[in-house]
């Protein structure tokens, strides 16, 4: 990933949550059920789609166990992420292709045409608001119709209550996920340390979240029909739009 004048995600942050992701990001069995019923295309089609951040890819893996045809373009800027997810769904490699990227390199999308399907989870924050709804003007260009933009992500609170209310609820879903999956409270020591939870510890050089409003203004706005919350839990929310919607089968 190149510095261009913003601080950036760091190698440091990709090895924290490679291991600990699953713990920080609340609900994530649920999100991924919820990804799944939102992608436009039946399961046994072949289509493209493309992962924005993959990260450990936990998303691209469940679309790819889940659409046997699909073909995957997964996307990060980390060296580490990409060579760490390579080995680890090497079982898709005819499906599946990796390529770095930088977000905040507006022309990033210009080759890309005829997908079905964007998604991305915990990346698109790392965009300011300008940048987000560039993002999704340009993304909507590279759709098929009746294609979609799908995001899972952190939200900016809209007000102060809420910005407490999501502190505390955030940390209570790592408390019960670290409990679920590693049998104590490891997760929410680490999560406490490294000052994860942004609305106790606003980092505003890495970290630009926009409001759920907004964000789904600008796809409004962008040319997406069928804007909507689809999923919403402590501060973190799954929205998203299509290029064309159908309302009835
Ligand atoms: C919080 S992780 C989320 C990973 C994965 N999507 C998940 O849900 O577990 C954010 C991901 O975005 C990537 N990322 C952050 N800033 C980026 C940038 N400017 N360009 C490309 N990738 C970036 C990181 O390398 C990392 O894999």
């Amino acid at each position: 990933m190149e510095d261009n004048g913003s601080t950036l995600w760091e190698e440091e942050d990709s090895r924290l949550f490679l291991k600990y992701g699953h713990i920080f990001v609340p609900e994530r069995e649920r999100l991924a059920r919820a990804f799944i019923d939102l992608i436009p295309a039946d399961q046994d089609e072949t289509f493209r789609l493309v992962e924005l951040g993959v990260g450990g890819g936990w998303l691209s893996e469940v679309i790819l166990d889940h659409f046997p045809r699909a073909e995957v373009i997964a996307l990060d800027g980390s060296p580490s992420m990409i060579e760490a997810t390579r080995g680890r769904l090497a079982r898709f490699s005819d499906r599946l292709r990796f390529q770095r990227f930088d977000l905040l390199d507006e022309h990033w999308p210009d080759s890309l045409d005829e997908v079905r399907c964007f998604v991305s989870s915990l990346a698109i924050h790392h965009l300011d608001g300008k940048g987000k709804a560039r993002l999704f003007r340009k993304l909507y260009g590279c759709l098929q119709p009746g294609g979609a933009l799908l995001i899972a992500d952190i939200m900016k609170e809209a007000g102060y209550r809420g910005r407490q209310y999501m502190a505390r609820a955030w940390e209570e879903e790592t408390a019960r996920r670290s409990l679920d999956f590693l049998g104590d409270l490891e997760g929410l020591e680490i999560f406490r340390r490294e000052r994860w939870n942004l609305f106790l510890h606003p980092d505003e050089e890495v970290d630009h979240p926009s409001t759920l409003f907004e964000q789904l203004g600008w796809m409004h706005e962008a040319g997406y029909r069928g804007v909507d919350a689809f999923w919403v839990k402590a501060g973190h929310a799954l929205f998203g739009g299509y290029k064309e919607v159908t309302l009835s089968e």
